[in-house]
């Protein structure tokens, strides 16, 4: 029943209340650049879906990112410094990781982009607007950090000095050697295989450095007494050791009968460190 208000308004002229639900859909028809009269129903979900995870992923994104490079444990958890030095360190060899690294810098530009279109062609309130504009400086640092922030400044010089690198054929201990290298330090990479040893000495040498090519098998503590001895004599001063060899448990046992893991990466590690007679600096990978 048509009830008459003393403002002389019937009952279905009263406006009701936006709704947050509403307010939202008011908003997204708002950003749409299209009529939103004119577009079929799908287009419209579909479009109003990407337009809101494009803005979630805009503002949640850089803070995401921000907290992974705050915390590089948890970065090279994720595998992306592996991928990022692997395409450093191997350029010719490795695309596979460099497509990956490629792809990484796409999903980190793509939602800056989404926002800025975004930013443009909406008729959003200022205050998300801030947000956004907030967002897109903190995304733009944070794509710049990714690029420069892990690197060693060309100026550092290390001629004269003497880096050990563990699991010198590839991977981060390759990349690590071969910047070392790049840096006027001579290094002595080892490896299970001395073949793949000397491909890396190679690689170094066709970049102007200097290296030594020398066998360890960490899952033998005899490996790690010949290797000793073998420096003792040839490098008394090694001032850089790279601990990096290891891969995930293999549930197998070391020569001496110690748990794969635990044997190689930590005991062998720590038995090269006594035996060798100084070191300046003792890295261990992440
Ligand atoms: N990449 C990551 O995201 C990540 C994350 C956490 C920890 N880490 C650690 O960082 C280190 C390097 O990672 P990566 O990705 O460069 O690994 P990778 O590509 O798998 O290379 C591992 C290297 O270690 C050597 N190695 C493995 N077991 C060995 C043993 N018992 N004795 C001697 N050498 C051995 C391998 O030699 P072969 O070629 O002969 O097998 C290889 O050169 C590893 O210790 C890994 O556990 C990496």
């Amino acid at each position: 029943e048509n009830v008459v208000h003393p403002t002389g308004q019937s009952n279905e002229q009263q406006p009701t209340p936006l709704t947050r639900r509403s307010k939202m859909q008011k908003e997204l028809n708002a950003a749409s650049l299209i009529d939103s009269t004119t577009i079929p129903r799908g287009v419209k979900i579909v479009k109003k879906a990407a337009l809101s995870i494009v803005m979630g992923m805009y503002v949640v994104h850089p803070i995401i990112m921000l907290w992974l490079f705050r915390s590089p444990e948890l970065f090279s958890l994720l595998g992306v410094f592996q991928i990022y030095h692997k395409c450093s360190g191997t350029l010719t060899r490795r695309w596979n990781a460099c497509l990956k690294h490629a792809a990484m810098n796409i999903f980190l530009f793509f939602p800056s982009l989404g926002g800025i279109w975004l930013w443009f062609q909406s008729r959003l309130s200022l205050r998300r607007k801030l947000l956004i504009t907030f967002s897109c400086l903190l995304g733009f640092k944070i794509s710049v950090d990714h690029v420069f922030l892990f690197r060693v400044p060309s100026t550092t010089n290390l001629a004269g000095k003497v880096a050990m690198i563990t699991g010198a054929n590839r991977g981060i201990g390759f990349a690590t050697s071969v910047a070392l290298a790049e840096l006027g330090a001579h290094c002595i990479v080892t490896c299970r295989s001395l073949s793949k040893c000397q491909h890396v000495v190679e690689q170094i040498k066709s970049k102007g450095g200097t290296a030594t090519a020398a066998v360890l098998d960490l899952n033998s503590l005899n490996s790690v007494m010949l290797l000793s001895k073998y420096l003792s004599t040839e490098f008394p001063t090694i001032n850089y050791f790279f601990g990096n060899a290891g891969t995930t448990p293999q549930y197998d046992l070391t020569a001496e009968g110690f748990e794969n893991a635990f044997g190689s990466q930590y005991l062998a590690h720590m038995a090269l460190g006594e035996f060798i007679v100084e070191f300046d600096q003792v890295v261990r990978a992440c």
